[in-house]
């Protein structure tokens, strides 16, 4: 065999491994760090068809006494780019889908008409995967209780830029008290601790933006959101 095809050969062989690797790794069947067990998310070895039914049949918080659904994402699962707002409203909590009420438009809107992206190109999730009562803000220990889903949609998503949208999924991503108007604007490195990265890729960076329905009642910050996504639009076309 000649030396051309054996090096042929061998980087094949590698780009398999690599590919099995991945798939294992996606899967959860194995681990890039060691991590002490509590630290250990308890959906470590989910896929996300299984992590949307245990989502779909949580009971791990009171806001599942209230729901109509449970709104666990949407989007292309191969996305390198996902939005993540605060948590359902009536609307969503209706139809089981992220930002389909009148915020939502405005996000498609941004994604559709602004960066001529398509909505099922991109991945939307929240924080919160039930409705809180009356769009209250998300309590403390509901977003502790819940973030572990959004956590390993993270992981298996596995996007290059997150767009935080509004102050909570803002705080949660970065580990922060920090406003948002203090935030958004810049790239920020993601901050979930124990968040695991397949070992050739980055993790997500973290771009806070005012959240839609913010805008809805502050047409003008729509100027400041159009520039946070124009830098999300130029970093994405680095590759
Ligand atoms: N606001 C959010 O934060 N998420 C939704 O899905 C809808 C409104």
């Amino acid at each position: 065999m000649g030396t051309d095809n054996f090096r042929k050969e061998y980087i094949e062989l590698v780009a398999s491994v690599r590919e099995y690797m991945e798939e294992q790794l996606k899967l959860g069947f194995i681990e890039t760090e060691l991590r002490e067990p509590e630290q250990q998310s308890p959906y470590a070895d989910f896929d996300l068809p299984a992590l949307a039914t245990d989502a779909g049949n949580c009971t791990k918080c009171p806001l599942h006494e209230t729901r109509n659904s449970v709104v666990f994402g949407v989007g292309n699962t191969n996305a390198d780019l996902m939005f993540i707002g605060e948590a359902p409203g009536a609307d969503e909590d209706r139809q089981g889908e992220p930002f389909v009420g009148r915020a939502g438009q405005l996000l498609t809107q941004i994604i559709e008409s602004g960066m001529e992206l398509k909505r099922a190109d991109v991945y939307i999730a929240n924080v919160l995967k039930c409705r809180p009562p009356g769009n209250r803000n998300p309590e403390v220990d509901e977003v502790a209780t819940c973030s572990p889903y959004l956590i390993r949609q993270i992981e298996l998503i596995q996007p290059k830029v997150i767009v935080a949208l509004g102050s909570f999924a803002a705080r949660m991503l970065l580990d922060t008290k920090i406003g948002i108007t203090k935030l958004r604007g810049e790239f920020h490195e993601c901050n979930v601790a124990g968040l695991r990265v397949l070992p050739h890729k980055k993790p997500p960076v973290i771009m806070p933006t005012y959240h839609p329905a913010y805008l809805l009642r502050n047409p003008n910050a729509k100027r400041d959101v159009w520039e946070d996504i124009k830098k999300v639009l130029a970093f994405l076309a680095q590759g």
